[in-house]
């Protein structure tokens, strides 16, 4: 098959958000701590109405009613989730419910996880499956979906939730370019979930970072050299220069300034005569850095955030809208980045676009990708953006919940979580048109569901 890529897209996040300046005060953090330190806006969260089951219902449906397919259309489908609400049932196999009256049983795939990569080991999976002598001929549908949130404390303000559904077909409008996967994998307690009975991590806040950058620095390295290879870029050519954009997996928007102002770094330590009056001006002092030793290193990374700024602002602070407003949606993160940075341009400006990821899931589990967005503005291209300019809209019309409901809220699904038999009793009402929702927990653990 040629062109294996992306055909569809939908993103889905919770029709209700906390201000982050208001947690600021509400937390009793210094002014700025949250929107200026971590780059964060508003944080999208669930009631207990929503669960991982919900928000892949709620994705699923609306990209197969927008985009006019049939469910018979899909042979794989694959979620890529941290949400685990049950130990060995598949949310893939709640999801089968909307087969159902199609008569399509014959779905390859079920779920997939470690952290945040979830949805990228789905995606490569139905890629891989694609061009494999299993695939049929039909679509892959991708689903990454996840519920971030932590217990009170200073990770508290970098959750968020949502999910997003991918349909992955030959021919299509965003290609993955081929022989460039790059791959960093390695045992590391960053951010695990070993309590089964709370939807809380632990975490390692600092060590993550630090892995995070780690990880980022292995994948750029290996995908630079695979794109020399390969010939997507030039052999005296750097990637940042060679490539339209690069999105990242956000944790929080500010680790992605500092991520770009690492691959900034990576560009720089490779170049054989950097120029000083030019680009790399004021970095001299930097020529010897070390990379391992300066993942902390304030100096080195407020010269190289200040030196990289422009070119960040260029390629990457577009795809940072959904990270800003709704938060770290864990596996669905960088799949948001890439809605955001495909609706910061006109379609005409788009073509032909390469845009680089990153994708970053603790533990460890991490890779660097590209895409190609066709050269020529197709129906196919025009379709898939249109159904994601929704998404603005959407954003505005969010309700604006205080941080002590917020905070009420955090402590009804603590206490209910995994409780059975249990109803939600959380408003259906603000819920945006066409979401699913959480109806009843029966005494075997069994979930009902509706839809708005
Ligand atoms: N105004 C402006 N900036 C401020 C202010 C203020 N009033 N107060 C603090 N800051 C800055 C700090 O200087 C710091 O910025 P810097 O690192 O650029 O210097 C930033 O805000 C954060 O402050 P810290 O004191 O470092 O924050 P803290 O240690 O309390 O927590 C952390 C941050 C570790 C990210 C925490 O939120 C966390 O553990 N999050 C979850 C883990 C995570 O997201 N890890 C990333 C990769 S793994 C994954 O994706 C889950």
């Amino acid at each position: 098959p040629k062109d294996v890529g992306i055909v569809a897209m939908e993103v889905y996040f919770p029709s209700q958000y906390v201000d982050q300046a208001e947690l600021e005060i509400f937390d009793k953090v210094s002014t700025g701590k949250y929107t200026i330190g971590l780059g964060q806006a508003k944080m999208g969260f669930c009631s207990d109405r929503e669960d991982i089951n919900s928000l892949c219902l709620t994705v699923v449906q609306k990209l197969i009613e927008k985009n006019d397919l049939s469910y018979n259309d899909i042979g794989r489908l694959e979620v890529g989730t941290e949400t685990i609400i049950d130990k060995s049932k598949s949310t893939k196999t709640v999801l089968m419910q909307l087969f159902e009256s199609s008569g399509n049983y014959s779905v390859e795939g079920i779920d997939t996880t470690n952290a945040c990569f979830g949805g990228t080991s789905a995606l490569f999976n139905a890629v891989n499956w694609i061009e494999s002598s299993s695939w049929d001929g039909r679509y892959a549908l991708v689903v990454a979906g996840d519920i971030a949130v932590y217990a009170t404390g200073n990770a508290r303000c970098t959750g968020g939730a949502g999910a997003v559904a991918m349909l992955i077909g030959s021919e299509a409008p965003l290609v993955f370019d081929r022989g460039v996967r790059s791959i960093y994998m390695q045992h590391a307690y960053d951010f695990y979930k070993p309590n089964m009975d709370s939807e809380y991590p632990v975490v390692d806040g600092k060590l993550s970072v630090k892995c995070y950058l780690h990880a980022l620095d292995k994948c750029y390295q290996a995908y630079t050299e695979k794109a020399t290879q390969t010939g997507i870029k030039g052999k005296e050519d750097n990637l940042i220069n060679s490539s339209d954009a690069f999105v990242f997996h956000s944790p929080y928007c500010k680790l992605v300034q500092k991520s770009f102002a690492r691959i900034f770094l990576n560009d720089f330590l490779q170049e054989p005569s950097p120029d000083f009056s030019g680009r790399y001006a004021g970095l001299e002092s930097l020529r010897n850095l070390k990379l391992e030793e300066s993942y902390f290193d304030r100096d080195a990374e407020k010269a190289l955030m200040a030196a990289s700024n422009s070119l960040f602002t260029l390629k990457t602070k577009p795809s940072l809208l959904l990270a800003n407003q709704v938060g770290n949606m864990y596996t669905p993160s960088v799949y948001g980045g890439l809605a955001s940075y495909l609706l910061s341009a006109s379609p005409s400006e788009l073509v032909g676009h390469r845009i680089v990821l990153f994708s970053y899931g603790s533990g460890l589990a991490s890779a660097m990708f590209s895409i190609k967005i066709t050269k020529d503005l197709g129906p196919k291209l025009n379709k898939l953006l249109e159904n994601l300019s929704n998404i603005s809209k959407n954003l505005q019309n969010r309700v604006k919940v205080s941080p002590e409901e917020f905070d009420k809220t955090m402590k009804l699904r603590e206490e209910t979580h995994n409780r059975a038999p249990y109803t939600p009793v959380g408003s259906t009402e603000g819920l945006f048109p066409g979401t699913w929702f959480l109806t009843e927990v029966d005494s075997m653990h069994r979930r009902k569901y509706d839809r708005v």
